[in-house]
């Protein structure tokens, strides 16, 4: 089953098929009203079932416009309207709904449950982001960073602050499409090693660097995120700010970065937190082409999955 469920766990040819696919399908539509139906309508007599246990704004306008140009349906459910984890199994849940619908985009908790749904499935699952991952992001990053300075390979990335879902998502990037990142943070709050180790083994440099001035020096990108991911508990924020703070990309910081370089955020961002509103409204940001292209790239993903 062509489920999307990690960028590590896709063909890199597949990955590479579907940023061309995104960039060329944003330039057939380029300047045409959001509403306006594609000229193919690949997803006509699809029903797609889009699934949200956390809140989204990006995430379900997207990938509801998205089907939508492309002809098909969507139902957009709650994970409270349903009856996961009210005692219905997610196998059984899974089971469901493959009689239903045609794909099921899920944005859930642990990711033990999109492993769960995709392995009951009989139709192809996309992750909308877990605590361990957000996949369909990194796609509209990848395919941003191209738009506006070509091939990524090669290129040096760095990650600032937290190294949490989205991060997680860079470094299975970075294995696949082949670039080098950079991470500085506060050591208690570093990625998940064992995907620090699987980007390596792809032959790409991840580096731990504590000082973000000197993690900055030469980078072609500088991300941030959230100090306080959905995920994280309330009572960790005070402790999360104290140790971030020093990681706030502000435009001293981005002085430090190559004169060309991009900053990205997937959103929502906390202005004057970990990005300041002059980095966030720069001309090195890129952030609200990452939103739009979030539709674009996720159009080519469920091409992909239903192979049409
Ligand atoms: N970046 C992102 O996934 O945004 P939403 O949480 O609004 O979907
Ligand atoms: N790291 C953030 C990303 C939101 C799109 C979170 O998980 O809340």
């Amino acid at each position: 089953m062509p489920h999307f469920l990690d960028i590590h766990t896709t063909d890199p040819a597949d990955l590479r098929q579907m940023i061309d696919h995104a960039r060329a399908m944003k330039t057939a539509r380029d300047g045409l009203p959001k509403g306006t139906p594609d000229a193919e309508q690949p997803l006509a007599n699809h029903m797609v079932a889009l699934i949200f246990e956390k809140p989204s704004t990006r995430t379900r306008v997207s990938f509801d416009l998205g089907v939508r140009q492309m002809g098909g349906q969507t139902m957009v459910l709650s994970g409270s309207e349903l009856q996961l984890g009210h005692g219905e199994t997610i196998a059984d849940t899974a089971r469901v709904l493959s009689r239903y619908v045609d794909l099921i985009m899920i944005r859930t908790f642990e990711e033990s449950i999109l492993h769960e749904m995709a392995e009951h499935a009989d139709v192809p699952v996309i992750n909308g982001l877990t605590n361990r991952s957000h996949p369909c992001q990194i796609m509209a990053d990848v395919m941003t960073y191209e738009e506006h300075r070509g091939p990524i390979r090669g290129r040096k990335v760095v990650w600032t602050g937290d190294g949490n879902n989205v991060c997680a998502s860079f470094l299975h990037a970075a294995g696949q499409f082949g670039f080098d990142l950079t991470f500085t943070g506060p050591e208690t709050l570093d990625p998940d090693p064992e995907y620090v180790a699987l980007a390596r083994d792809k032959g790409v440099q991840v580096y731990f660097i504590r000082d973000p001035v000197r993690a900055v020096e030469g980078a072609d990108l500088v991300v941030a995120d959230t100090w306080v991911s959905m995920h994280d508990s309330q009572s960790t924020r005070e402790r999360r700010h104290n140790l971030l703070r020093p990681y706030q990309v502000n435009e001293a910081l981005m002085a430090h970065a190559k004169p060309d370089a991009l900053f990205m955020h997937c959103l929502p961002a906390h202005r004057e937190e970990e990005v300041t509103s002059a980095v966030m409204d720069g001309p090195q940001s890129v952030i609200f082409d990452e939103a739009e292209n979030r539709l674009h790239a996720q159009k080519a993903i469920l091409r992909h999955c239903l192979g049409v």
